[in-house]
């Protein structure tokens, strides 16, 4: 494998290089799973070519353009004078290298159950969101082709990573040998128990999270084969056992939107029995029909003979529960180790800075104070950086109609508030406790009524200001 990993640097295999090889067009093209562009920008027989067609796309090679490395990998196999990937094998944004199974494109047979999907959008949406913190234990769940070890490889001093599916464990192996990460042990099995009662600073997992029905064949890498939401429930619920003090789980999940159900109380409740402060923010919601129709693609059922039956069978059962939507999004957990844990649920469509990993253990600090501080009139705050003070109004007129606080760093929240919160944004630096700087700021802009020092608390929560 070392070997390899030489070559296929020197090759020039890297991100860049293929970004590079392939340009914007094809590479925009491959996204919408067309290779036509990409077999053109690849279409010279150089070393660089031959390996994006191998093992980036799928396709098969002259023998004789492969090196030795590659031919005696053991990802490849023989057909006449060609040479055809075994596996998907692509670098990655860390630097290293993972192995999949191939890629699924449409016209392919049906994918195997134990299929091992490479890393991709959602791979690397987790991954974002970790905590950068360095850590001694770290748990990935679900570990699939290795991904999330990759990351956690120079932040954690151990990683363990599990998997149901002995092949990802396999395939995960390949993808951590290659891209030179040692301190990392493989267990078999379901979701905790191959880690029994051990102990972890911190926990990732980009779950099995797809909600449809049962089913013969079902696609491992991706069903869980629980009921509905139960595996991201199940997950969140038994994470807290695993936490050391002050560790943090990080998970990527999918819930339910039942007719004459709040979402947020349904997946605030998982949290709320948990123990743990928790933060959920929800990204996206699709109908039935879209989501239905997102995951047919994903295993290139379209066009497919089974198609219709498969879709019209997981819409009944979405029907049958009163399903109105599933929502993708993100959970956190900390062990703060109080009695009194705080969870936070929110939807946001907007862009945040990226990685929010950079700044996320500082937005639960910021949820965490704001729900425990006792005596909010005596805190000393400070205006959060880069907050923007935006005034809309009439011409011409006196007063805007609307003040926005909006932040240009983090989470990129934006807020409407009054002219007492407006004023205090613009003298709050930590100097002067909060209960006497609203009262000065209300005698000269306030409408007569005393501001409330507990009024800012949702302030502080979205982090307009730290204490
Ligand atoms: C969506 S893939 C994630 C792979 C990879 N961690 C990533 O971030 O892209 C989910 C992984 O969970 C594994 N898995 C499915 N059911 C599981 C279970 N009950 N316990 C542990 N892992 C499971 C699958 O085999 C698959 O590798």
């Amino acid at each position: 494998m070392e070997r390899l990993r030489h070559h296929l640097l020197e090759t020039g295999y890297t991100i860049d290089g293929v970004r590079e090889r392939l340009g914007d067009m094809a590479a925009g093209a491959l996204a919408r799973e067309e290779l036509i562009p990409a077999l053109r920008a690849t279409a010279g027989r150089d070393p660089l070519a031959t390996l994006i067609r191998l093992w980036w796309l799928g396709v098969p090679v002259q023998a004789k353009d492969v090196a030795p490395e590659v031919r005696e990998s053991g990802l490849v196999t023989a057909s006449g004078d060609e040479l055809v990937a075994t596996v998907h094998l692509q670098p990655w944004e860390t630097g290293g290298y993972l192995v999949s199974d191939r890629k699924v494109r449409p016209g392919d047979p049906a994918l195997r159950p134990d299929h091992v999907v490479g890393a991709g959008g959602a791979s690397a949406n987790l991954a974002q969101l970790v905590t950068r913190r360095p850590v001694q234990r770290a748990l990935d769940l679900g570990t699939g082709c290795g991904v999330q070890v990759l990351h956690l490889a120079g932040r954690a001093d151990h990683v363990t990573a599990t998997d149901l599916n002995p092949r990802a464990l396999e395939l995960a192996r390949l993808s951590w040998k290659l891209s030179g990460i040692t301190d990392v042990e493989a267990r078999a099995g379901s979701m905790f128990e191959p880690v029994a009662d051990e102990l972890f600073d911190l926990i990732v997992s980009n779950p099995p999270f797809v909600i449809a029905p049962a089913r013969e064949g079902k696609l491992t890498y991706r069903e869980s084969g629980g009921d509905g939401d139960d595996f991201c429930r199940d997950l969140v619920r038994r994470a807290p056992r695993h936490l050391t003090p002050g560790g943090q789980a990080h998970f990527l999940a999918n819930w339910l939107h039942v007719e004459g159900e709040d979402w947020r109380e349904r997946v605030g409740g998982w949290l709320r029995e948990s123990g743990c402060d928790g933060w959920v923010v929800q990204r996206d919601v699709q109908d039935p029909a879209e989501y239905v129709e997102l995951w047919l693609k994903d295993a290139a059922e379209q066009g497919t003979p089974r198609y219709a039956e498969h879709y019209d069978r997981w819409l009944a059962w979405f029907d049958d529960r009163k399903v109105e939507g599933v929502g993708f999004g993100w959970i956190t957990l900390r062990n703060s180790g109080t009695l009194d844990p705080v969870v936070r649920v929110e939807h946001f469509t907007h862009q945040v800075a990226l990685p929010v990993g950079d700044y996320v253990d500082g937005v639960l600090d910021a949820i965490a104070i704001a729900h425990r501080a006792q005596d909010l009139g005596a805190a000393l705050l400070k205006t959060a950086d880069g907050l923007l003070d935006e005034r809309i109004g009439l011409p011409g007129a006196e007063d805007p109609m609307r003040i926005v606080l909006r932040q240009t760093q983090g989470l990129r929240r934006s807020r409407e508030v009054g002219t007492v919160e407006a004023a205090l944004a613009g003298v709050c630096d930590g100097q002067l406790a909060l209960g006497p700087l609203l009262n000065v700021i209300a005698e000269l802009v306030g409408d007569g009524d005393m501001p409330d020092a507990e009024a800012i608390r949702p302030l502080i929560a979205e982090g307009y200001f730290v204490l």
